[in-house]
């Protein structure tokens, strides 16, 4: 990869991954850092006409075809947006990417992992994060927010809490697998407390990496 940094943000629904995207974008930007603030699945034109299919409760997926879509659309968000920010040295700050798929489509619905991650390293090209932010949540907490939050719930938000207990379980495991890369933070602290922390493993990847401001 270049001279940018890539940053993932990721946990079960309602874990305040858009709270604390939008604070760490806002927050890196008054420093003077060139940031991208993007999602999965999405973030671009075409990944996001994707996205609603995908989302949409009102289609039947099949798990399989479920994979590949999320893959296209992966695909297609690194070769567009994320490898070429990457490369000009920009931070970018992700809402969910790989390890997404892994934890809804490999341990929530059971999928085999391994042509799983087979099929993701072809659509990231081998693009991995430098952070990844876990932001652990118990899911009915998650749940109570969605609901409090009146937004409709998409196909996948409408899974069971036997599926959505699993999801949080392989994150959990991957945080254990990367604790290099995965940090985990408990999404019941303060919106506030939880930025900080966020804040300060960023910094660190930034001292690491050696990331320049582009603006005063
Ligand atoms: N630390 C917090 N404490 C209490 N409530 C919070 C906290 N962080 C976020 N919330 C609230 O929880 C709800 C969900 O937050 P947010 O939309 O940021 O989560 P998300 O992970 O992006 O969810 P989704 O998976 O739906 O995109 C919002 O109403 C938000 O204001
Ligand atoms: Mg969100």
């Amino acid at each position: 990869m270049g001279r940018g940094i890539f940053i993932t943000l990721e946990g079960p629904d309602g874990g305040g991954k858009s709270t604390q995207a939008q604070k760490l974008y806002k927050y890196l930007r008054n420093k003077g850092y060139s940031v991208i603030r993007t999602r999965e699945p999405g973030g671009t034109k075409v990944a996001e006409k994707l996205r609603s299919i995908l989302l949409d409760a009102g289609n039947k997926i099949s798990s399989l075809a479920e994979i590949f879509l999320y893959e296209a659309i992966r695909a297609q968000h690194v070769q567009e947006l994320i490898k070429p920010a990457v490369d000009e040295g920009k931070i970018i700050i992700c809402e969910r990417f790989s390890d997404a798929t892994f934890a809804y489509q490999g341990y929530g619905r059971g999928k085999d992992m391994n042509m799983i991650k087979k099929l993701d390293s072809v659509a990231t090209d081998g693009v991995i994060p430098h952070l990844t932010i876990l932001r652990d949540i118990p899911p009915k907490t998650g749940k109570i927010r969605l609901v409090n939050s009146s937004k409709k719930q998409d196909r996948i938000e409408q899974e069971n809490i036997a599926f959505h207990k699993r999801v949080r379980e392989g994150y959990l495991e991957l945080a254990r697998k990367y604790p290099g890369r995965i940090k985990i933070i408990s999404a019941l602290g303060s919106k506030q407390d939880i930025h900080e922390k966020i804040a300060g493993y960023v910094e660190e990847v930034i001292r690491r990496n050696r990331i320049k401001r582009s603006r005063k």
